[in-house]
This record gives structure tokens, sequence and C-alpha cells, in this order.
């Protein structure tokens, strides 16, 4: 399962350079890559959004909140919550959703999701994070309207695009590094087998969304 979800990273990443090629385009005056850019974003959402925080929140997170392990003082994130401060996602997300009142909050994808947000779990952090990224999503999308109706508003898609990769980076990089290596210490091989066989489960009920993704990857790849 974690190796499952670590490939996930990876084709994420793959996208969010894509995506970064995009966003440094968008400065240049003789490119107009509206389009690119709602096709990319679109397939990010399918891939982060629809499938990979999904299996996280449905299938790991639950199991992860059971383990004393994390309970007793969470997984070693210290790094981790050090760069997290000195990034302030939080007030930049705020300050982004204070312009786009009308942006809504995501739903949770199980009832389990929203009970950890109650109870102040060490994984309401990672949960936080795929809320921002649902907000991104939903944020750059209009700003992706506005800037395809008018070629030269460029400057506040930019800067959304890049706070958006900046947490899609930090995020994948401390899961990869902190919440994935205590859930592979300490949930037990059956358990990860029977996960996997569910995330895969997922991934069929989502064949032809996945397709589309390959599409798109391919399309703006170099
Ligand atoms: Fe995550
Ligand atoms: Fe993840």
């Amino acid at each position: 399962m974690i190796q499952h979800l670590i490939e996930e990273h990876r084709k994420i990443q793959s996208l969010l350079n894509i995506l970064k090629t995009q966003t440094y385009l968008v400065e240049d005056s003789n490119v107009h890559n509206a389009l690119a850019l709602k096709e990319i974003m679109h397939v990010i959402k399918i891939l982060a959004r629809d499938l990979h925080h999904h299996k996280e929140e449905a299938i790991l997170f639950p199991l992860l909140d059971e383990l004393p392990q994390l309970k007793n003082g969470g997984p070693k994130c210290t790094l981790f919550y050090g760069i997290k401060m000195e990034k302030n996602f939080d007030a930049k997300i705020k300050k982004a959703l204070l312009e786009e009142p009308d942006v809504i909050a995501p739903p949770a994808w199980i009832d389990i999701t929203k009970s950890l947000h109650d109870k102040n779990s060490p994984l309401k952090i990672p949960l936080d994070e795929h809320d921002y990224g649902y907000y991104y999503v939903n944020l750059i999308s209009k700003e992706i309207q506005r800037y395809g109706e008018d070629p030269l508003r460029t400057h506040p898609l930019i800067v959304l695009l890049l706070q958006f990769v900046d947490l899609m980076e930090f995020h994948i990089k401390k899961e990869d590094e902190c919440l994935y290596q205590v859930a592979l210490t300490a949930l037990s091989s059956e358990v990860l087998c029977e996960m996997r066989g569910q995330a895969l489960t997922l991934d069929q009920s989502k064949a032809k969304e996945l397709e589309l993704v390959d599409l798109v990857m391919a399309k703006y790849s170099n």
C-alpha cells in the first residue's frame, strides 16, 4: 500500500513539474496557455484529490489514527513542522480565500475524516493540507477563466500556481519521509496488503479518468 501511494506521489510530482513549466510560460506575452493550464489542473485534481487523497483519507488515515505511535506525540515531523511554520501555508490560503468568498469547503471522503478534524488528531495537519489543495484547485480554476478572457491578467494566477505547487511538494515530501515511514513500521504486512487491494479497487472504478491523466501527461511532457 505504501509503495502504491509513493508511486502516486511520483506521478503527481511529474504533473507538478509540467504545471511549473506552464506557470513560467504565463509570464510570456507571446504565449496564451489557458487551455493547457485548465487541462493540467483538471487531471491533477483527478489524481491528487479524487484518487490519492481519497485513498489516504478513507483507507490509510483511519488505521493510522488507531496507532499508539501516532497518539503519543505523533510522527517525528519536527523538521517539517518548522518548514511549515516558515512557509505559512495557512495564512496564504486564508488570504486567497478572503478574496474569493464563494469557494466552498471540500466535502470529506468519509465520516471518520470529519471526526479526525474534530478531535485534534496529529492527522489534522495532512488533512488540512488536503483541504488547502482542494481550495487551490478551485481558486486557480477561477483565475484561469479570467486569464482566458484577459491574457494580460497573469499575476494573480502565477501567485496561486506557485503557492499550490509549493504546498503540494512540501506535503508529498513530508508524507514520504515521515508519515509513511510510521505506517510502514507500525502496520502489519497483512493490513498493508489488504489496504492495497482497496486502493486498486478504487483505481479500477476510475479507470477512464486515469486514462485521461495519462493522455494529458503525454500531451504536455517534453
Ligand atoms: Fe496526503
Ligand atoms: Fe500523499
